[in-house]
């Protein structure tokens, strides 16, 4: 049986030109895999530590002591070991660490290492990423929801809905989809050029103009999809993240539309303001509609709009068990983000995934607004057949490297590839 043998870790820069960790792993018998881990904006205030250096270094960001980590402590522990064994590793990495949050050894370190466990035992396998994590039956290539104008803590903009997303529901595989959406996101361009509106980016590839309100971001997303040849509502839907715990403000319990009109809301209201944009565009989707530890006000959310929505959990779950199943029994949401850097290990990542879809519950696999080339996610949505996928804009290479990973994934299935089949953006 193969075995590691060497673990090298290397502080790398992602795409906000912030450090992040990436671990190099070799097997005895020659193979070698690697990752790079991602980093979050507005993070949730539960996620699995990211351990940064502090001092003067990259303004103190630098990520020296989660590699020194993987040098010092990981690699020792995992040397000799069957990269096979995942799950056996993976919890080896937390007790290794032996906090809740992976404070000590910091989830930095330990994700770049599960996550190039899993890559070494797939080549070990022989099998593509997708086929080793998910078996057999992985086949469904997820809808992506693209974000083509960015607010919130994304851009330097007036908006507090940080995600203005599109997704192209009526392209009948994956590459017709992207093609949709990419045809929108260059139309838009033409749309705000014509309105002499910015068409810098933000952090995720979307346009992050100056606009007088969420309307304005929203009418100008139909007119693109218009404007492009397709039918808003039936060829290409919305999708929202307002990123709430970014605009929560705790000493009153209220909303506050900070970067905007500087208009407040309580749970209550807010779910209204979101009824009423879903009745008046063609809404399909809200993540992170109101903010994390807002547990009531998720339940009345999700038992008003829950019918007619999807409502995903980011900052809520945090990609951890233990807030989703608190979520499943309350009633909060009907769907997650999973991001795997909120939770530390591909092990744990996995069955967050499951419990969410035990429940009826449907899960988006997510990158961070700090991305890399890495592409693990879309293999991970591939093996898990999540069905859906947001991975940023059609610009930026970080955002397009999983675009196109999966364009080779749905080739390489050729007649297997599943598409769109949980429609529920239909309902
Ligand atoms: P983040 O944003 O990566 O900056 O946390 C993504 C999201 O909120 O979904
Ligand atoms: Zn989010």
């Amino acid at each position: 049986m193969p075995a590691i043998q060497e673990i090298r870790a290397q502080e790398i820069l992602d795409s906000r030109g912030q450090p992040t960790v990436m671990a190099g792993l070799t097997l005895d018998n020659g193979l070698c895999a690697q990752a790079m881990v991602p980093s979050g904006a507005s993070t949730g205030e539960n996620e699995a530590l990211e351990l940064r250096d502090g001092g003067q270094r990259y303004l103190g960001k630098g990520v020296l002591q989660a590699v020194k980590n993987i040098h010092e402590v990981i690699a020792p522990k995992l040397k000799g070991l069957n990269p096979l064994n995942q799950v056996a590793i993976d919890q080896l990495l937390c007790d290794l660490d032996g906090t809740a949050t992976k404070s000590r050894l910091g989830a930095n370190a330990i994700l770049a290492v599960s996550m190039a466990v899993a890559r070494a035992g797939a080549a070990v396998a022989g099998l593509p990423l997708y086929r080793y994590l998910g078996g057999t039956g992985a086949a469904t290539l997820p809808m992506p929801m693209l974000n083509i104008i960015n607010g919130g803590a994304h851009a330097g903009n007036n908006l507090d809905i940080q995600e203005f997303m599109i997704m192209p529901v009526g392209g009948a595989s994956f590459a017709e989809a992207l093609r949709m959406a990419a045809e929108v996101f260059q139309t838009l361009k033409k749309v705000l050029s014509a309105k002499k509106l910015s068409t810098g980016v933000g952090d995720e590839g979307g346009f992050a103009p100056d606009l007088t309100s969420h309307d304005a971001a929203l009418d100008l997303m139909v007119a693109a999809i218009e404007q492009a040849g397709y039918k808003p509502g039936k060829d290409v839907v919305i999708s929202l993240d307002p990123a709430a715990s970014e605009f929560f403000d705790k000493a009153s319990g209220e909303y506050v539309f900070k970067k905007g009109d500087g208009s407040r809301r309580n749970a209550g209201a807010m779910t209204d303001y979101y009824r009423d944009l879903a009745a008046r565009y063609p809404i399909v989707s809200i993540e992170d509609g109101l903010a994390e530890g807002d547990w009531d006000g998720w339940v009345h959310l999700t038992k008003e709009l829950g019918s007619k929505l999807q409502l995903v959990g980011d900052d809520i779950f945090v990609t951890n068990v233990q807030y989703l199943q608190k979520g499943i029994q309350l009633g909060a949401a009907n769907a997650i983000l999973i991001k795997l850097n909120q939770i530390g290990t591909v092990t744990e990542t996995l069955e967050t995934i499951n419990l969410a879809l035990r429940h009826g519950y449907r899960a988006v696999i997510s990158h961070r607004s700090g991305e890399t080339e890495d592409t693990f996610i879309a293999d991970l949505a591939v093996a898990m057949n999540t069905g859906q996928i947001k991975t940023g804009s059609a610009s930026r290479s970080e955002r397009i490297a999983k675009y196109n990973r999966l364009l080779m994934i749905e080739a390489e299935l050729g007649p297997a590839a599943r598409f769109r089949e949980d429609r529920f953006w239909q309902r």
